[in-house]
């Protein structure tokens, strides 16, 4: 287990990084643009958006396709084998282009990195990698960049120091109307199949006033949408002994942000005073995702969910009791070590019982390290898709359905823009999180929440037509 200390950044520490920004800038060799490449989770897509806001705090320009960067750097993912293979593919990639732009800086962070011996690994195999940083030092990327620029060292930054909380670093949004809000870092839940809680370190919340002062900013900035984002946001505060998650909520309400979401939640944690507060939250969405990972008791106890069945289903029920419009979403494992036909079919019939408005459904993938690793009765791959496959089409049948009956409802959209597909039509989000394209808008109405009526529904989108204010009362 995990013990190492939670550390607080302090501003002496962000003033070093500031200097040598300054450094980095005056260097005549410094990079002129960079690239993000993010793989994972939105916990990876905001920790690219604080790294982006660095460097462009250091005047260096955002490159829209890599092979032209300058820095090019690689936010990784080692959830799954998948992800990790994605991000040594593409870097590997790289290797060709460096060859003909040798000044170009590539840089590997993220939840790879925090793997025991993977940074030693990476640089020895991928020799044209210049820097690679972990987690919990990305306010170092000042630094890190001095020390190729000027030093022209390879930098690798193997503190293993996960724990950490830096505040007030420079954030580049991806949207101008939403926006992430990281409420706590890490994770003590140790689920078996699970590698998160090793490279993002133990459960840490911020101040419930630091959290705060951002959301205020934001609004004032125009944000129409907040996620709040952490591994287990139901167990915000346990480790401070501040505010609990649903006064948080409550205290965010007051705002006076439009919209709030948040993830992920830990059935678990999910606490009476949160399904209340679904009924009474004006600014919280109608979205909850919560994973159930399977449907049968044995699995969820191996998988060390600390939950069963019945008290999954007991929380659904109580959360649309409260929130009648509340649409769910969930993560499923398949074939975890020892999952047999039966307890599978008991995935099938949850998700049959609970009527996801969408899944995402994994098979799973052995994470060395971890408990589940070192189980017996790995599954077959050929059952393990079979299985997989007969999920995926019932929970589309569900999808559509669900879509289906929504039909007729008037729903406030967030609006992202014209509909990639049909140039004449715009297309945003409901409070379920659910795409809606819809006619009679105009891109007047991007970055803000507008009235739809509901008329029709896809495989896994929706479709309307805007409710012009004026006619609205
Ligand atoms: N903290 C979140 C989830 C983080 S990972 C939570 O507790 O819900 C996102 C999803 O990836 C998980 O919900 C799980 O379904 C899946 N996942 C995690 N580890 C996995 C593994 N080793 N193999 C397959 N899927 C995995
Ligand atoms: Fe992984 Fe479980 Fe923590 Fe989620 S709660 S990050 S699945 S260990
Ligand atoms: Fe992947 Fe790290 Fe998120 S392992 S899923 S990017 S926390």
């Amino acid at each position: 287990m995990n013990r190492e200390p939670v550390r607080h950044i302090g501003p002496e520490e962000l003033a070093e990084q500031g200097r040598f920004a300054a450094l980095v800038q005056a260097h005549h060799s410094r990079p002129r643009s960079y690239h993000i490449v993010t793989y994972g989770c939105q916990m990876n897509a905001h920790d690219s958006e604080t790294l982006a806001g660095t460097l462009s705090g250091m005047g260096i320009a955002n490159a829209p396709r890599r092979e032209e960067a300058d820095l090019v750097l690689f936010n990784t993912c080692c959830i799954r084998d998948n992800a990790e293979r994605k991000a040594l593919g593409n870097i590997t990639w790289l290797k060709e282009i460096k060859k003909k732009r040798p000044h170009m800086l590539i840089g590997v962070c993220g939840c790879m990195m925090q793997q025991r011996g993977m940074a030693e690994t990476v640089l020895k195999q991928y020799p044209f990698v210049d820097i690679a940083f972990g987690t919990g030092s990305l306010y170092r990327l000042p630094e890190y960049l001095y020390l190729a620029v000027e030093e022209k060292r390879r930098v690798i930054d193997v503190s293993r120091e996960e724990s950490t909380i830096a505040e007030g670093l420079p954030v580049l949004r991806e949207s101008p109307f939403k926006a992430y809000i990281n409420i706590m870092f890490g994770c003590n839940n140790y689920c078996a199949y699970c590698i998160v809680p090793y490279v993002r370190g133990r459960e840490r919340s911020r101040r419930a006033d630091d959290i705060l002062r951002e959301a205020e900013a934001l609004v004032a900035d125009g944000v129409q949408e907040i996620t709040l984002l952490g591994q287990n946001v139901n167990s915000y505060g346990n480790d401070t002994g501040e505010i609990p998650f649903a006064q948080l909520l409550r205290r965010l309400e007051a705002t006076g942000i439009p919209r709030l979401r948040f993830m992920t939640s830990h059935p678990k944690d999910l606490s009476n005073e949160l399904i209340e507060e679904y009924a009474r939250n004006r600014a919280l969405a109608p979205h909850l995702h919560l994973p159930v990972q399977s449907g049968s008791d044995n699995i969820l106890a191996a998988m060390n969910r600390r939950y069963d069945v019945r008290t999954y289903l007991d929380r659904v029920d109580r959360l649309r009791a409260a929130r009648p419009d509340i649409g769910l979403t969930t993560d499923l494992i398949v074939a975890f070590p020892g999952e047999t036909e039966e307890d599978f079919q008991q995935s099938m019939a949850l998700v049959e019982r609970v009527r996801y408005d969408s899944a995402f459904t994994f098979i799973y993938s052995a994470r060395t390290g971890t408990k589940a690793a070192g189980l017996p009765g790995q599954v077959a791959p050929d059952v393990a898709s079979e299985r997989i496959e007969r999920l995926i089409a019932v929970q589309e049948g569900i999808t559509r359905e669900v879509l289906h009956s929504l039909r007729g409802q008037r729903m406030g959209i967030l609006v992202e823009g014209a509909s990639a597909r049909r140039q004449s039509q715009m297309t945003g989000k409901c409070g379920r999180n659910i795409s809606v394209n819809f006619t009679g808008g105009h891109e007047g109405l991007v970055g803000r929440i507008v009235p739809v009526h509901i008329t029709g529904a896809g495989s896994n989108t929706l479709r309307g037509e805007y409710i012009k204010e004026e006619e609205t009362t």
